[in-house]
This record gives C-alpha cells, sequence and structure tokens, in this order.
C-alpha cells in the first residue's frame, strides 16, 4: 500500500489531520451587496490573498477511500479572519453538555456509547447518529466539488448566519484519481491547468425556533432562507502543497468581531482549537 502521509510532523492536528493540499487562494467581496449583507469584511468589494487547507475530518490519517467528512479551512491574509467548513450542512452534537459524554466514550475508545445509552440515563441519540452517518456519506469526489458548510452558526454584524462555499457553476470537472491518496491526486489534477472557484455564501437566521443558534445539528431550511453569495473563492492554477499548512492554525475564532462564532458547539472550540494548536506547535518546536 503507499504511504498515506509521508514526511509527517511530529505532532498533527487532534482532528482533520490528514490535508489533501494547501493551495494559495483570492477571497473577493462580491460588489452591490445589499445593506443586510454588506456588514463586516462584506461592507466594501474588497480582496484578500488567501490560504486554503482540504482535509479528511479524522484524527488519524487513513485512506482517503474510508467513509469521512471532508474539511476546507480557509485563511485571509493581512487579517485576523478564518472560515471552517466540513462537506455536510450539521454537526453530529447538540450542545457542550453533550460533547463531554461524546469525549467520555471516544476516551474508552467506545465509539457507540454516545449513540446508543445502554446504561442510566438511557440516553439514545439516533438523530445524531443520522447526522455523524451522513457526514460520512458523501460520494468520493475531488475537494474543488464538494460543497462545504459552517455547521454552527456565526456573527454578521447583529444577525446570526451559518456560511458555506459552493463551487461555481464554472467549475472544471477534474480527472479521477487512483490510490488511498485519492483527493491530493484529484485536487492536484484539477490545479493542473484550470483554476478552482467556490462562492462564499452566507444564510441569514430568519425564526430562531426553525433555525435555532444553540442546536447544529438542525439545519436551517434553505427554502424559508436561501444561501447568498457574498464573495468569489479563486484557486489559480498551481501545484498543491502538502506541508505549507501544517504549521498554520485554522480555528473559528480567529474572527473579526462582527464575524464572530455564536453557540454552545463554538464556545467548546474556543478552548479545544487554542490548546490542541499550541501543543501541536509546542511539540513541533514551530511558533504558535
Ligand atoms: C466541539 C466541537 C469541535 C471540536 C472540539 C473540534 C476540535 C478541533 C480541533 C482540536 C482541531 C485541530 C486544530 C489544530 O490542531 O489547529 C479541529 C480542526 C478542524 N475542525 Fe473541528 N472541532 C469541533 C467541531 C467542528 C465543526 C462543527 C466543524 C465544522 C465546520 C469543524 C471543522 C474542522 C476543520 C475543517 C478542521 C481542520 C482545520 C484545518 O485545516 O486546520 N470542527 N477541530
Amino acid at each position: 500500500m503507499e504511504p498515506i502521509w509521508q514526511k509527517a510532523p511530529i505532532a498533527q492536528r487532534d482532528a482533520h489531520a490528514k490535508a489533501h493540499g494547501c493551495v494559495k487562494a483570492k477571497f473577493a467581496v462580491a460588489e452591490g451587496l445589499p445593506p443586510e449583507l454588506a456588514v463586516g469584511l462584506f461592507a466594501t468589494p474588497k480582496s484578500w490573498d488567501a490560504t486554503v487547507r482540504f482535509s479528511n475530518s479524522e484524527r488519524i490519517p487513513q485512506s482517503d477511500r474510508t467513509k469521512d467528512g471532508r474539511g476546507m479551512a480557509v485563511k485571509l491574509d493581512g487579517i485576523e479572519q478564518d472560515f471552517v467548513m466540513i462537506n455536510h450542512p450539521v454537526f453530529f452534537v447538540r450542545n457542550a453538555a453533550d460533547y463531554i459524554d461524546f469525549v467520555e466514550g471516544e476516551k474508552k475508545n467506545d465509539h457507540y456509547s454516545f449513540f446508543f445509552g445502554l446504561r442510566p440515563p438511557w440516553r439514545w441519540r439516533l438523530h445524531e447518529l443520522w447526522n455523524g452517518i451522513h457526514i460520512k456519506g458523501h460520494p468520493l469526489r475531488s475537494p474543488l466539488e464538494e460543497r462545504y458548510f459552517s455547521m454552527t452558526p456565526y456573527k454578521l454584524g447583529t444577525r446570526a448566519i451559518k456560511f458555506s462555499a459552493r463551487p461555481c457553476s464554472s467549475q472544471i470537472s477534474t480527472v479521477p484519481a487512483q490510490g488511498d491518496n485519492v483527493l491530493a491526486a484529484m485536487l492536484a489534477n484539477g490545479l493542473r491547468n484550470g483554476e478552482g472557484c467556490f462562492e462564499f455564501q452566507v444564510q441569514l437566521q430568519g425564526d430562531p425556533h426553525a433555525m435555532p443558534v444553540e442546536d447544529p445539528t438542525l439545519e436551517w431550511d434553505e427554502a424559508k432562507s436561501p444561501f447568498r453569495t457574498v464573495a468569489r473563492i479563486t484557486i489559480p492554477a498551481q501545484t498543491p502543497e502538502l506541508q505549507n499548512c501544517e504549521n498554520l492554525a485554522f480555528a473559528p475564532w480567529h474572527a473579526q468581531p462582527d464575524h464572530r462564532p455564536l453557540g454552545g458547539i463554538n464556545r467548546v472550540r474556543k478552548e479545544a482549537y487554542q490548546r490542541i494548536s499550541t501543543l501541536r506547535h509546542d511539540r513541533n518546536h514551530v511558533p504558535n
């Protein structure tokens, strides 16, 4: 079997350990946005250089042929702003208390007790299980052809939103590839002669009962509030690097005040990303 990960640093990410590529990109805000969208970064049609890391969700690098969620993390240059996304609209944990239950199971290497509580209080979490199965259930396709979602809500000024990156309609179709690192190969194939392109979109919260901030396992209905384009992410033709993003940290709380994360799961993430990233950088003897 071909090596799944070469030249791995000593300490990898605790989640999304395997990258398919680290690419240079442009993040350009759309012109003429209506007032409800022209907020914070999107207030004027500005553009930033950006770095994008595509990844698998698992904490251990494994074959891309094993079912898994796929990540896209975007970092804007010259301003503290990251956008961290996965190729599915909903998460599999509702809140911080449930996250503790999930971690307790994982610590014992028991991946099912969170979903099937076989001891008091006998709590079954079938909705969460359904989401978990679907996060991992997407067919294998190029990282340039996936649609990615924030899953959890963020601010857009005084409003709550979720965000998403959707491949542009002009998306080139990438050549399929073989092997365990098929996604890195598809990404490289796609960027050999063509460019990658995503519409960066936001979905405004409507009715807070139907579109809650505090439960990211529930999808906000796109029929009631569609995702609307506020920027374009362009990835010019290039040879993706594997290592260039490994000493970076992409995190939801790397955000401008107008775009700061909302909800309990994002509050858990504040501490988790910071601590793990510090540990990772310390162990690798590189600045954080
Ligand atoms: C309580 C919930 C969560 C916890 C504790 C958590 C934790 C982490 C940690 C520790 C990392 C590695 C950070 C580093 O070493 O720099 C990470 C990476 C990542 N997480 Fe989460 N996560 C959570 C939820 C989510 C959700 C809801 C998403 C959905 C968008 C997500 C998407 C990602 C992605 C895409 C990366 C990789 C970023 C990169 O390429 O560097 N995570 N997560």
